[in-house]
């Protein structure tokens, strides 16, 4: 075996880099994969080399996010994989630290396949996931009154122009919500048929509010499914946008009361998701609760100053971090609710952490308390915990509406 050599992507290395990922997560890559291959982000890329062959990637994607009162700029990163052969040597290790040394985002983000893998390299899992496998017939949908408005379909070239202004709209309210470029939109409302499991194309739902504009829209597709009993129809709701409450009583009412349908199965719920105050049996939601976006800040001075806090706060905080040598030490918080500054400080520390913690309560889902009950935060100062906590929660919890 040769020495494993770290290189950056170059367009060329698209097929060998989805190939590797591909082979790790165990999925079969399409034959048509243009929008993908539009997406890849060469510079962004990272390849580990045994020889000629690739043998790990890990990649970014240039995307923002929604955090706490601020849309910011955050990696996206995606394709991690390691070829069988090559596995538990170190090559994963290299190539992420490395990656976060590089990226030029204050925060680089992700979703894992499994949680054992991030928090070494000190992402924090920031955002909750929650998915539906709903019971219709038992939760009781809500009851709509007839307000002003109406429901509609769209087709896919018409979502293209009309969703994203939807989108944008929901990252200034909540946060954790990725923003899709036009090639991001047009990958995202993809929809081949040998990727649909045997569902109906994708239905464009859009609701429109008295004066006729859009104000929330739900991407659904339904299953025909016959038991011995009777029809019993699956229906996957995949994404679901509403500005107002007209329009997300009005879409949830649709998607909940669709004929012949038994089950209902959405992916990225809240959780604090508005659908659990409005139906009438909330445990026949079937929630499940997961890690969603992990958070890993790469500079902690930027990452800091770019949010928005709940309460006014004057703090230091001594950070501990491994791969990245200018985020360990103190830096200085202060936010009067208006503006914020963030420093690196000689002054004593109020609280220590690990740049985890940090990146875990970064999107306002996750308190300082919580860590520091299990012993991985330090308190220096009386109610420096219960003020960082404070500070750093947000009204609305992050929700993240994909997997890139
Ligand atoms: C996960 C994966 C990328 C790890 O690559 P690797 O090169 O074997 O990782 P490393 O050798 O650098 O491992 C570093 C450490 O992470 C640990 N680790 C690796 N995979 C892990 C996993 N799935 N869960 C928990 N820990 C894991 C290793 O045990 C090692 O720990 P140690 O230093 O204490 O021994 C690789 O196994 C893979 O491609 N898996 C399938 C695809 C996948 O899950 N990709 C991630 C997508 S988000």
């Amino acid at each position: 075996m040769n020495e494993i050599v770290v290189r950056a992507g170059v367009a060329e290395d698209y097929e060998a880099v989805s190939a590797v990922f591909a082979g790790a997560m165990m999925f079969d890559p399409s034959d048509d994969d243009e929008l993908g291959k539009q997406q890849f982000e060469p510079e962004r890329a990272l390849l580990a080399t045994d020889g000629a062959e690739v043998v790990g990637t890990t990649r970014a994607l240039t995307r923002d996010l929604s955090v706490p009162g601020a849309v910011v700029a955050a990696a996206h990163v995606t394709g991690v994989g390691v070829r069988a052969t090559h596995r538990r040597r170190g090559v994963m290790s290299e190539l992420i630290s490395r990656q976060l040394r590089e990226v030029p985002e204050a925060i680089a983000v992700l979703w894992a396949s499994e949680p054992g893998i991030y928090g070494r390299f000190g992402y924090g899992a920031a955002a909750w996931g929650t998915s539906y496998e709903i019971d219709l017939r038992r939760v009781g949908p809500p009851r709509v009154e007839l307000r002003p408005g109406e429901l509609g379909v769209l087709t896919a070239d018409e979502a293209l122009k009309e969703l994203p202004p939807l989108l944008r709209a929901l990252q200034e309210r909540r946060p954790g919500v990725s923003g899709r470029s036009d090639l991001g939109w047009q990958k995202h409302l993809e929809d081949k048929k040998d990727h649909r499991d045997g569902r109906i194309e994708r239905q464009i739902l859009v609701h429109r509010d008295e004066a006729g504009t859009l104000d929330g829209y739900a991407l659904w597709r339904g299953k025909m499914n016959w038991e011995a009993t009777g029809p019993a129809n699956e229906v996957l709701v995949e994404e679901l946008v509403a500005l107002s409450p007209a329009a997300y009583t009005a879409l949830w009412q649709y998607v909940l009361t669709l004929d012949l349908a038994a089950t209902l199965g959405y992916g990225y719920a809240a959780l604090d998701e508005p659908l659990q105050q409005l139906v009438t049996t909330p445990t026949a939601l079937n929630r499940r609760v997961s890690e969603s976006l992990w958070v890993r800040i790469t500079d902690v001075a930027r990452a800091l100053g770019q949010r928005q806090y709940a309460v006014a706060v004057d703090l230091v905080f001594e950070v501990a971090d491994d791969i990245i040598p200018s985020n360990a030490g103190r830096f200085r918080l202060t936010t009067d609710g208006a503006s914020v500054s963030c420093e690196p400080t000689d002054d004593p520390a109020d609280l220590t952490l690990s740049i985890r913690e940090l990146g875990a309560a970064y999107l306002g889902g996750r308190t300082f308390a919580e860590f520091a009950a299990a012993g991985r935060v330090t308190e220096h100062t009386e109610g420096a915990l219960n003020a960082a906590s404070s500070a750093f929660a947000w009204p609305i919890a992050p929700v993240s509406l994909e997997v890139f």
